[in-house]
């Protein structure tokens, strides 16, 4: 049987089980999936024993607190990922640990399958937040053709640090900028934590911002946060959250179960992940 599984701490909210757990059935594989809580302190524990097999894993998702810690672990981390900084997705092959990112696949692919997006993506895209999944999306949307890319944050140091690491055509501001970007703006981003269930509304003002420009927000519970209601009810096409959880673990489901078919995003799949929400 072939088994895989998601490390964090704490990781016993994950939907990843959840998720992989669909296709297996779907697809008929005989596999498991498992939420592994890991303490920082067992990391190195954990990295050594799925390498050497012990743990019967054919690699791992990796969520928080362990994405860039893990890369230490590593014998080969994917360009992209290094690139990031941060790896979501193991795989154990002839004894070798490759690490690499998917959050920048789950959310270019979300965004294509949407069919929101115009044929040739251009102009400017806006950025609001500079913490772990920014640097993802930041390159996302460079590589789907925006430029420049406005990557605003409460935390100024924090938004010139990724523009930095990842060079390019990133401009780092701060939230307080936003106005002065707004009517150039062809792609608007929520990857802060604001909107998030328990967590305080993103508060902004989309006046100024294009009427074809794209919303999309990287939180997902609730599936229509405030940002995306906003920008519906004044005409914006928008793009929910959830189909980045989903289309980012692609790769290491593949990877791992080398499935007959492709494991696909469907409506079924994401009403039966939103149910749990
Ligand atoms: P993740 O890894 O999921 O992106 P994170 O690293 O904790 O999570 O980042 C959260 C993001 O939301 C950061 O950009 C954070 O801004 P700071 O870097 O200034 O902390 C942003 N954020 C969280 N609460 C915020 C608030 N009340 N107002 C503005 N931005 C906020």
């Amino acid at each position: 049987m072939k088994k895989s599984a998601v490390i964090g701490w704490p990781i016993s909210h994950s939907l990843s089980p959840r998720l992989h757990g669909f296709w297996l059935d779907k697809l008929g594989i005989e596999g498991s999936y498992e939420a592994l809580p890991v303490e920082p302190e067992n990391l190195d524990d954990f990295a050594n024993k799925l390498k050497s097999g012990e743990l019967g894993l054919k690699g791992a998702n990796v969520t928080v607190p362990h994405k860039q810690e893990i890369m230490a672990f590593c014998d080969e981390i994917s360009p992209l990922a290094q690139r990031i900084g941060a790896v979501n997705t193991l795989v154990v092959k002839d004894g070798k640990l490759l690490g690499s990112n998917t959050d920048h696949y789950g959310f270019k692919t979300n965004l294509e399958a949407s069919g929101k997006l115009p044929e040739n993506p251009s102009g400017a895209a806006i950025i609001l937040g500079a913490g772990g999944a920014s640097r993802a999306v930041c390159t996302a949307l460079e590589e789907l053709g925006y430029s420049p890319i406005y990557l605003l944050n409460r935390t100024l140091e924090r938004a010139e640090e990724v523009a930095n690491d990842l060079g390019g055509s990133i401009i780092a501001g701060s939230l307080s900028d936003l106005p002065k970007y707004m009517a150039e703006c062809q792609i608007l981003v929520n990857s802060t934590s604001l909107g998030m269930k328990g967590q305080n509304p993103l508060d902004i003002d989309l006046s100024d911002l294009p009427k074809e420009a794209v919303v999309t927000d990287i939180v997902y519970n609730p599936l229509m946060t405030g940002l995306l209601e906003q920008a519906k009810a004044r005409g914006n096409p928008i793009v929910d959250g959830i189909g980045m959880l989903l289309f980012q673990a692609i790769p290491g489901f593949e990877s791992w179960f080398d499935p007959s078919e492709k494991p696909v995003v469907t409506e079924e799949l994401r009403q039966y992940m939103l149910e749990v929400l």
